[in-house]
């Protein structure tokens, strides 16, 4: 069983980045626009390239988040193909392929979901599409003119890394996630974003539902003998 979520005014880093894994289910309880001004506050803090800080945050609660979860998951359900902003290849493959499956395979043996319950697989998809049903949806966009400039995309990787850590030592949980931006018109239109902004990638925010047990999954990371290699050290 993974440790509760931290309320403490104060947790050290390590602390903090080992306790944070990602929120799936969360009481319905509403989020003050001060408590997440504060996180955004200290998002912003993230370095960028030249400091250009290329990023922009649109909080959405209430009906207009609704209607992005109405639109999102009817498009999705109608067939409609995924309409997203940031690009990505046809699913991925090899290691990529293998620890995508490990993760699914974690959240679903923690909700007790079979391999062949067609049903309750197909109602975790959507409860994706619905941005796990958080109060608070952050959609963080790039400026159009970055859009193909990669370094761009890393600077925003940061700043929303910050935004679910320091939610986290607020007492809130997240979930970054591409599957409530599948149709990125619906959010567009729904959450005004301006023509000179590109979406890519919103976060799931709210208060942690402590009886939801996917929130206790810790998911794994590759040793670092795997993805570290040390150049000129003695041995
Ligand atoms: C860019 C990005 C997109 C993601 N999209 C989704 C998503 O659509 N649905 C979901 O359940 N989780 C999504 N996640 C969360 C990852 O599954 C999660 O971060 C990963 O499994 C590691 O788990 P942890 O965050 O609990 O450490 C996304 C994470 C990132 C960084």
């Amino acid at each position: 069983m993974a440790e509760n979520i931290s309320k403490q005014p104060k947790i050290d880093f390590e602390t903090l980045v080992k306790q944070r894994r990602s929120i799936r289910g969360y009481k319905p309880d509403a989020v003050s626009k001060e408590i997440i001004d504060e996180i955004i506050e200290i998002a912003k803090r993230a370095p960028s390239s030249m400091n250009t800080q290329p990023w922009h945050f649109h909080v959405i609660t209430g009906d207009p988040l609704e209607q992005i979860r109405k639109g999102n998951t009817e498009r999705m359900l109608a067939g409609a193909s995924v309409d997203r902003e940031i690009k990505m290849g046809h699913g991925y493959e090899g290691i990529h392929r293998d620890r995508q499956v490990e993760i699914a395979i974690q959240l679903f043996s923690a909700m007790e979901i079979e391999r062949d319950d067609k049903e309750r697989r197909q109602d975790w998809v959507m409860r994706g599409f619905r941005q796990f049903d958080a109060p608070v949806s952050i959609v963080v966009t790039l400026d159009k003119a970055l859009e193909h400039d990669t370094v761009g995309h890393f600077d925003l990787g940061a700043a929303t890394y910050g935004l679910v850590l320091a939610a986290w030592t607020k007492g809130l949980g997240s979930v970054i996630n591409g599957q409530g931006i599948m149709q990125s018109s619906v959010v567009r239109e729904f959450a005004n974003i301006p023509e000179d902004e590109v979406i890519m990638t919103c976060v799931a925010m709210g208060y942690p539902d402590e009886s939801f047990v996917a929130n206790d999954v810790q998911s794994l990371r590759a040793s670092n003998e795997s993805v570290v290699s040390y150049v000129g050290f003695d041995e």
